[in-house]
């Protein structure tokens, strides 16, 4: 088997395309442009490029990108006080802070701070509690949009068993409750499970989440499994690569993200559906 690609970048734009046409039909209606603010603190050079990449579709379309970056050594009362600022800040939908962020800097009081009607990330307790829930809300970014390319794709989600590697706040944890929301049976793998490569072997769906180059083996994927790849690695040569073995997985999958071109672009796309959802449910709060 070969399997078939799922194409994230031309997914992505596809968003971005019907994102741009409610933007215009927001105007034409007499609304604002939706508005994103985003923090950048210090010069991470991989968190640099996802901001500006960030910040350059926020303008292709056609919303207000405020961009903060602020040096390393940021106090911590500054950054809360510019998340104040723009809580308050009308022309303001969504408020993202890249992460990580300094070591002397604690993120999650830093998340609890935002207006969860502005956490377009989705990372706030509120937010993540809704998801929990099943209650609409503002979804992390990269688990929704994974999601927004299985469907797309038309790719069967309800009774599989799926595993996700990996159980951070961002990826991990939301990605396996939208897997269940998708009627999925989904099990998280982390540093400590046992018997990892026989739990992914069993599995219909595998999310690799993991943040190591090629630590998942294609000989591990149960033939016909559908195969996400969150991670993305930049090699000695220059490639960039993902969690997954590509090549030796594609002869086994179903269907596969390439990387780049996959849950990346996704991610970012998923950012301008929030920030034009937090738009829209502000207006209709007022
Ligand atoms: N760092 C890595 N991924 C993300 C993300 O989706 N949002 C933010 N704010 N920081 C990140």
């Amino acid at each position: 088997m070969t399997a078939k690609i799922l194409d994230g970048k031309a997914a992505a734009e596809r968003l971005h395309a019907r994102v741009e046409e409610q933007v215009q039909q927001r105007l034409k209606r007499g609304l604002r442009q939706p508005g994103l603010a985003v923090i950048l603190v210090g010069n991470d050079p991989a968190s640099s490029v996802y901001v500006g990449k960030k910040r350059k579709l926020c303008e292709q379309v056609g919303f207000i990108s405020r961009g903060y970056d602020l040096p390393t050594n940021t106090s911590q009362s500054a950054l809360l006080a510019l998340v104040d600022e723009l809580n308050a800040d009308p022309a303001i939908d969504g408020i993202l802070v890249q992460l990580p962020l300094p070591d002397h800097m604690d993120a999650n009081a830093v998340i609890e701070r935002i207006d969860p009607t502005k956490d377009v990330d989705g990372f706030h307790p509120v937010n993540m509690g809704r998801l929990a829930l099943r209650l609409p809300g503002l979804h992390p970014c990269t688990p929704h949009g994974v999601m927004t390319l299985l469907r797309d794709a038309g790719v069967p989600l309800e009774g599989k068993d799926a595993i996700v590697l990996g159980q951070s706040n961002i990826v991990g944890r939301p990605m396996a409750l939208e897997l269940l929301n998708a009627r999925c049976t989904p099990t998280i793998c982390h540093s400590r499970t046992a018997d990892l490569a026989a739990k992914v072997a069993r599995a219909d769906v595998v999310v690799a989440a993991v943040g190591k180059p090629h630590f998942v083996q294609g000989d591990w994927i149960k033939p016909g499994a559908v195969v996400v790849d969150v991670g993305i690695h930049r090699t000695d040569s220059g490639k960039l690569t993902g969690d997954v073995e590509y090549a030796s997985a594609a002869e086994r999958a179903g269907w596969i993200t390439p990387v780049p071109g996959g849950v990346g672009p996704m991610t970012v796309a998923t950012l301008l559906e929030n920030t034009l959802q937090a738009a829209e449910e502000r207006d209709a709060a007022n």
